[in-house]
């Protein structure tokens, strides 16, 4: 640590900042033990709260988002901080954009909203590897969020980056944060490392003062490794769960503060190939009645949830590996799509049976917009695009590597070998110990022959001549953000074993699908090296005008099977048509250029295309839908809007 300067500041420069902050000094957020409440500059303060992820919505979207919450009757807002979102690689950060996490505090200062900050360093969030970033994974000794030493010194070099920067922000410096949150959830994590916890909290002192309210969340089962002395205790739980017996057990770690549960759950995640999840208004409504009545603070997770673009998804192991759906929904207040929702107005009724409301209306839902079907045409094989798409050209080792090892966080690698030996009856062809980390695309000589899946599907039986090429493309479908026992690593995790013999001298190219998608395209029509096989992973795209202002639509990919989608180079997410719930994703409408001008939509599928190559956007979307069937929507003839139908074709 460096000796404390004295702050020498030009004497010009203490008026403006005096000006700026005119209230520091008199503002304060405090717990109230004796009475059992929180004091607000001195005033008796409860907190009615509601999440949302500055990393789920496009910045142009959040001070509408922020809107909508203030006007529901909400005076404040959680969300937490994506340490892997910002720090790509270690050393370098990323506050610009989409990123820029002090603009977000300055839109929640606008909308008349205080901040309750999670920082981390893990989150959950059902993100990417709960927010840790996946590079911690190259050093394949680290113990995650626990005090080994590796994992500290991360975390302390990036905090003291992120915490000086929230620093002004706080509520007694002038700013809307009045409280933050240590750690995530810290007691349902097997390694209940007090000494981690303790550290973690001398830092944020250190680094934010002994002014800032720090506090932990747990659900009731961690309270007992999750809570530490000197930081105030709060709970998760949800409308279905008995709110007696939990609050009557975190008067056990915090017996005098007021009531606080951190995350009331308004709706519920998606996993892909699992039902579209739900929670009824009444229940929901009832819930938080229930906990105002007795004077608790909430905040209401999610109150808007947005979406997982690109590759932010996170994953859960619940006897086997379940990702996350590109939609978060969640079955919010406000939709995926920034409307409000009947349970949004549920919810505002009963907020205003405790507090004021602001004057005036909601805002209208965004105007929606349907467009098509559109014809894509097949750019060519992923294989074909390989000189662009890993231009730097293959790692050559003798077993394969991970992508943490080759430092490819996210999206695809492809493996490669050739056989040494002809195999002129079908063989088996698998990865020992569940070691296909998330699921391969397995081709011979180009052509594609089925998929491998974690917890899945497990073989596939090849032939093929000496010399034949061997291509296994490596599709991450995101780290596991909650339950883990151990680090989630990506790729090939063993040797793959074709009959008897173990498969050695790989080449590794590691995949820049998005530079390639942004920058490079567009290719005129790559010949298809295969025309006789229409399946496996290539890229298809179609440009497309929009007319009027358009408006918000709803991508949605019938017949199609599972694949990463762009529009105009920005990455929408994973598509997994086959599996369900989702069957459309959420494309805002500032992604799309104005009337007159082409858009761009870019497919990466994986596997089997329709016959019609045709995508729709619709105008609502569909989430709940966990069938193994294709959907065709149609439109009767010219009665837009009213007469739409479902018309079930079967596979
Ligand atoms: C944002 O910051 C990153 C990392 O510092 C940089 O690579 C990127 O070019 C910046 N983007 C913009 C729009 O400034
Ligand atoms: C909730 O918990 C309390 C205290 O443990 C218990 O008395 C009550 O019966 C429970 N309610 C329900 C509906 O289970
Ligand atoms: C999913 O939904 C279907 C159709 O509503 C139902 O039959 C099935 O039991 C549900 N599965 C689970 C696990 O809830
Ligand atoms: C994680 O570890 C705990 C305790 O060691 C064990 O009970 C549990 O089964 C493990 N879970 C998984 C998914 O391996
Ligand atoms: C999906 O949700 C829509 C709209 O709420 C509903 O009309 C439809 O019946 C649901 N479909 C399934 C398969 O649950």
């Amino acid at each position: 640590m460096a000796p404390k300067k004295p702050l020498c500041l030009p004497s010009l420069l203490l008026p403006i900042l005096t000006l700026l902050l005119p209230q520091a000094g008199t503002r304060s957020f405090v717990v109230d033990r004796d009475n059992g409440r929180f004091l607000l500059d001195g005033v008796p303060f409860r907190y009615v709260s509601g999440s949302l992820h500055y990393f789920r919505v496009p910045r142009v979207l959040w001070a509408d988002r922020l809107f909508k919450m203030r006007m529901s009757g909400l005076n404040a807002v959680q969300f937490y901080v994506p340490w892997n979102y910002h720090e790509p690689e270690p050393g370098v950060y990323n506050f610009n954009g989409s990123r820029d996490l002090i603009a977000f505090l300055n839109e929640a200062t606008i909308a008349n909203l205080l901040v309750i900050l999670r920082p981390g360093p893990y989150i959950c969030a059902e993100w990417e590897m709960g927010g840790l970033p996946a590079w911690l994974l190259r050093k394949r000794t680290i113990h995650l969020r626990t005090s080994d030493p590796d994992f500290l010194a991360a975390v302390d070099s990036w905090f003291k980056v992120l915490l000086p920067k929230i620093y002004p922000w706080l509520y007694h410096n002038g700013g809307n944060i009045i409280s933050i949150q240590v750690e995530n959830e810290y007691g349902s994590y097997r390694a209940c490392d007090f000494n981690y916890m303790q550290h973690l909290a001398g830092l944020f002192r250190a680094l934010l003062g002994d002014k800032i309210l720090l506090f932990t969340t747990d659900g009731p089962e961690g309270l007992r490794c999750g809570s530490l002395q000197g930081l105030f205790t709060t709970v998760d739980f949800g409308p279905a769960d008995n709110m007696t017996r939990i609050f009557t057990l975190l008067r056990k770690y915090e017996p005098n503060g007021p009531l606080v549960n951190s995350e009331y759950y308004t709706g519920w995640l998606d996993y892909w190939g699992q039902n579209h999840s739900t929670r009824s208004i009444p229940t929901v409504t009832k819930g938080l009645e229930n906990m105002l009545k007795l004077g608790a603070s909430v905040n209401m997770y999610m109150f808007h949830g947005g979406t997982n673009f690109g590759y932010w998804n996170g994953a859960d192991e619940k006897g086997r590996f379940i990702p996350i759906t590109t939609s978060y929904d969640y079955d919010a207040p406000i939709s995926e799509a920034g409307d409000p929702t009947p349970k949004l107005f549920a919810l505002r009724n009963v907020i205003s049976k405790f507090q004021e409301i602001p004057l005036g209306p909601l805002p209208p839902p965004s105007p929606k917009m349907m467009l098509g079907p559109l014809t894509l045409h097949l750019d060519g094989d992923l294989l074909a695009f390989l000189d662009f798409l890993c231009p730097q050209g293959p790692i050559h080792s003798i077993l394969p590597l991970t992508f943490e090892a080759v430092k490819q966080d996210h999206g695809f690698m492809l493996y490669r070998t050739y056989l040494t030996y002809t195999i002129s009856e079908p063989t088996q062809f698998w990865v020992p110990n569940n070691g296909v980390h998330d699921r391969a695309y397995v081709m011979v000589d180009g052509v594609f022959q089925g998929v491998l899946e974690r917890n899945m599907k497990y073989k596939l039986f090849l032939m093929g001549k000496l010399g034949a090429k061997l291509d296994v493309l490596l599709e991450n479908m995101g780290r596991l953000s909650f339950g883990s026992n151990s680090s989630d690593y990506k790729g090939l995790l063993e040797p793959p074993i074709l009959g008897q013999t173990i498969l050695t001298h790989w080449l590794m190219f590691p995949l820049k699908v998005d530079k390639l998608v942004k920058w490079w395209f567009p290719f005129q029509l790559l010949k298809r090296s295969h025309p006789e096989t229409p399946s496996g992973p290539a890229f298809y795209s179609a440009t497309f005008p929009i007319s009027g202002s358009g408006g918000d639509t709803f991508l949605f990919l019938p017949g199609w099977t599972k694949g990463q989608v762009w529009i105009n180079g920005f990455n929408l997410g994973r598509y997994w048509t086959k599996r369900g719930p989702q069957q459309t994703l959420y494309v805002p409408r500032p992604l799309l250029f104005p009337s007159g001008a082409l858009n761009k939509i870019t497919l990466l599928e994986l596997e089997n295309v329709p016959p019609q190559l045709q995508v729709q956007f619709l105008d609502r979307p569909i989430l709940n839908c966990t069938l193994h069937k294709t959907y065709i929507y149609s439109l009767s003839a010219g009665v837009q809007g009213t007469s739409e139908q479902w018309a079930l074709k079967g596979r």
